[in-house]
């Protein structure tokens, strides 16, 4: 049998890896500053981490949610209290896609609507209703454009006022920071209207903090920067580094009923301890904020850089553009330099998003490195 061809690959095979350091077959080491599209939150086997996993392996691995499991009220326990989210109940499940899917469906259940507000450039996923909120038409097959989802330009008031006010809006489904897109994001105006009309409307508004969330953005969640208090809150990638766990905070105000969300493997006990060791770390080490911190050193770097056109992003979700399409300058920089970096759908977006245990010494490595690749 073969592999299903959708991806291609670069020539790399990682064999191991220590904190930002992937390691090839050959011997080979590589600065990682992209994190595996930015799963990597604390650190490629994190000591913490593995011994965790293997002592929860050793115990019980897996049941299902037909039987009591203290490790997921554990785990509601610490995220709502690092995240400052306490008025959230927590539903875990295995993906970003997966969380997405369950944040719109409990938006479909609660207002009995189906159409969803996405917007221009946005990404929520590749299933069902999330990959048919995302702004792709490509990885959208005919089966999925059954949804009713309307896509509105980023920061234009009038053009989501006059979507809302139509009244069949189930739910608004927004990221602090596109990521696959580009990084670029709402301004804090235009987050605080839509979370006021979506009020007014009676709309669920659900963050998609699947990429930017856990720390990333340089506060637990990137929405905080804003000031505003999402319905739904969606997350996956940096909260199991690297285990496959996603969730949604649903805010108090929505209350839950047997059968309403379910799934088989979503809240196992694997996955509950790969979280709680990523909660454990991002608290002990004091991570997002050394994402703030270092992210406010790459963009102090990254204005030396007279190729740059544009520094994007916040805290560790980072991008740099220029005027030039960069797959060739990702090759160069991964197969002669030996960095991971990341691409985007604006192809003229470098994105960096490297674990929150990255110091100043692998930045400096970067800027160096990106301006001997740039001559
Ligand atoms: C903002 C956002 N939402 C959802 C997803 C989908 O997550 P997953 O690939 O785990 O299904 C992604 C993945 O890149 C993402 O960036």
């Amino acid at each position: 049998m073969k592999l299903f061809d959708v991806y291609p690959l670069y020539d790399v095979t990682p064999v191991s890896a220590n904190g930002l350091v992937v390691t090839d077959e050959k011997g080979q080491e590589y600065l990682d500053l992209y994190g595996g599209h930015a799963v990597i939150s604390i650190g490629h086997s994190h000591p913490h981490y593995t011994r965790r996993l293997k002592e929860q392996l050793n115990q019980i691995g897996f049941y299902s949610n037909a039987v009591q499991n203290p490790l997921q009220e554990q785990l509601a326990n610490k995220l709502g209290m690092l995240s400052g989210c306490e008025d959230y109940n927590l539903f875990l499940c295995n993906s970003g896609a997966e969380a997405n899917e369950n944040a719109l469906k409990v938006a479909s259940f609660k207002t009995q609507k189906s159409k969803v507000i996405a917007f221009k450039n946005g990404f929520h996923g590749r299933t069902s209703a999330a990959v048919a909120a995302t702004d792709n038409q490509k990885i959208n097959a005919p089966i999925n454009k059954q949804q009713k989802v309307s896509f509105l330009p980023l920061n234009n008031l009038a053009a989501f006022q006059k979507e809302i006010q139509k009244g069949d809006v189930c739910a608004v489904i927004l990221e602090a920071i596109q990521g696959v897109g580009g990084l670029d994001e709402p301004t804090t105006d235009f987050y605080r209207s839509v979370a006021v009309l979506c009020k007014a409307w009676k709309v669920i508004l659900i963050a998609d903090e699947v990429q930017s969330g856990f720390g990333r953005s340089g506060t637990f969640f990137a929405f905080q920067q804003h000031g505003i208090l999402p319905d739904i809150i969606s997350i996956a990638k940096g909260m199991g580094n690297g285990f496959p766990v996603g969730g949604i905070l649903i805010h108090k105000h929505i209350k839950a009923s047997h059968g309403m969300l379910g799934t088989t493997f979503g809240g196992n006990h694997l996955a509950c301890a790969a979280t709680l060791a990523v909660l454990e770390v991002l608290e002990q080490e004091n991570l997002v904020e050394n994402a703030a911190n270092l992210g406010a050193y790459f963009i102090e770097k990254a204005t030396d850089i007279p190729q740059v056109k544009k520094i994007k992003g916040r805290g560790l979700m980072l991008g740099l553009e220029f005027d030039f399409e960069v797959a060739e300058l990702r090759k160069k920089l991964i197969y002669e330099h030996h960095i991971f970096t990341g691409g985007a759908k604006n192809k003229k977006v470098l994105r960096i998003l490297p674990a929150l245990t990255i110091q100043k010494t692998q930045l400096d490595l970067f800027f160096n490195t990106l301006k001997t690749a740039l001559r």
